[in-house]
């Protein structure tokens, strides 16, 4: 009945989900107290206050479109608030008429490699990865090609990125802060970086895209910022989306801006606009587009610097906090483990070389982690701190069992 390619990608399934299920049948068997499952970002914290504001505020005072089909790149109001608070970060003359919202940062990443990339075409994928990241590359023909990182630093090798480029390479996809690293790459690497590609595409005649993934930006701790890519690439979109930042990926909200100084741009722009829609997006959810300029009406309307972006921004420090809590409990079991500066993840080293099997070993002790395999980068496991704290805590014995079990301390 199905398609050969539906079967192969069922075969390979995510790792994610494989744990998923695993974690279902363990609290069937143990009962959840005795479940420590780490293994799904699914950020657990509510969303914050002017989002509940503005949900209330439609609901009860709807304007009479609310629900209507709109232009398929999205109501201009939230456009223009958005290209305001891009150029006003930035500098650059970001439009409305670049930023296309999206179902989510997996829309905005679907339909830009939908139309930058033939069958054939080759894309630089950099290890640790997203896990979707190959899956959405051949949903559009495109071959992944995986580039990986510093295995001690998990920051891109420029060398590697410019040796891995062939005549096929159209497009370079960046994450940063990175799912499942935690790392933010700093923004003299992102120059040496665009410095590589620059140099390599004039020796094979080619100009490569960065695609740059950044759900992550607003969830940075230690007081650390991002880069902003826009200002160090030309030839770039940027995907992102409010599922970690406000909390709600279940509302598939996020949006795409084509770079101002993009190469072909307004083609490239309307081109994302159709592939939104006819990869069956059609357009973001209204409603929720309507959330998010509500927020920014809100934050406009408070004095300079008054509140910042409070209420605007799910609740960092307490992700800090987990991870502050989690790392430390790693620490004490003996795992080696960087402390992340943004993103909701850790990513230690499995204790034996065999992650897979290392993580169906933790299992026994009811702890649910991914294996690094999953995200290109094997020897590593992935712990998602966006979790119940009480959870945290009740891990800390099963951790040190592990730890004792496995551990060379
Ligand atoms: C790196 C990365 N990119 C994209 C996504 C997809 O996010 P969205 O919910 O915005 O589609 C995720 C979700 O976890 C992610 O971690």
């Amino acid at each position: 009945m199905i398609s050969n390619r539906a079967s192969e990608a069922l075969a390979g399934g995510s790792l994610i989900r494989k744990m998923f299920d695993e974690g279902a049948r363990m609290r069937r068997e143990l009962g959840s107290d005795r479940v420590y499952d780490f293994s799904l970002g699914n950020p657990d914290l509510p969303p914050p206050g002017l989002v509940a504001s503005a949900i209330r505020e439609l609901a009860f005072d709807p304007p009479p479109d609310l629900h209507f089909y709109m232009n398929n790149a999205g109501h201009e109001a939230v456009r223009s608030a958005i290209a305001r608070r891009i150029a006003r970060r930035t500098g650059l003359p970001v439009a409305a008429s670049r930023v296309l919202m999206t179902s989510g940062a997996a829309a905005g990443l679907n339909a830009a490699l939908r139309v930058l990339l033939d069958p054939g075409d080759e894309v630089l994928v950099l290890a640790p990865y997203f896990v979707e990241y190959p899956a959405y590359i051949r949903n559009h023909g495109g071959q992944p090609v995986i580039v990986p990182c510093d295995p001690e630093t998990f920051l891109p090798d420029p060398g590697r990125i410019a040796a891995a480029m062939t005549p096929r390479t159209r497009v370079l996809l960046l994450n940063s802060p990175n799912n499942p690293s935690g790392v933010i790459y700093p923004a003299p690497v992102l120059v040496s970086v665009r410095d590589a590609l620059a140099r390599r595409g004039e020796e094979l005649g080619t100009r490569v895209t960065v695609l740059s993934d950044e759900p992550y930006a607003d969830i940075v701790y230690d007081g650390r910022t991002v880069p902003e890519t826009l200002s160090i690439f030309t030839d770039m979109i940027l995907c992102t989306s409010y599922s970690k930042s406000l909390a709600l990926p279940g509302e598939r909200i996020g949006y795409a801006v084509v770079h101002p100084g993009a190469e072909d741009g307004d083609r490239l722009f309307a081109a994302m606009v159709q592939a939104h829609r006819s990869l069956g997006f059609v357009n973001a959810p209204a409603t929720f587009q309507r959330v998010i300029q509500r927020v920014y009406d809100a934050l406009d309307a408070l004095p300079d610097g008054a509140a910042g972006e409070g209420g605007a921004l799910v609740d960092v420090r307490r992700y800090e906090v987990r991870r502050n809590r989690l790392h430390g409990i790693l620490t004490e079991a003996g795992f080696e483990c960087r402390l992340p500066e943004g993103a909701l993840y850790l990513f230690p080293r499995a204790m034996i070389a065999d992650d897979v099997a290392f993580a169906m070993a933790c299992t026994k002790e009811g702890i649910l982690l991914v294996p690094g395999s999953g995200f290109g980068m094997p020897g590593f496991v992935r712990l998602a701190f966006c979790v119940d704290e009480g959870m945290i805590e009740r891990s800390r014995e099963a951790f040190l069992r592990v730890g004792r079990t496995f551990g060379t301390r």
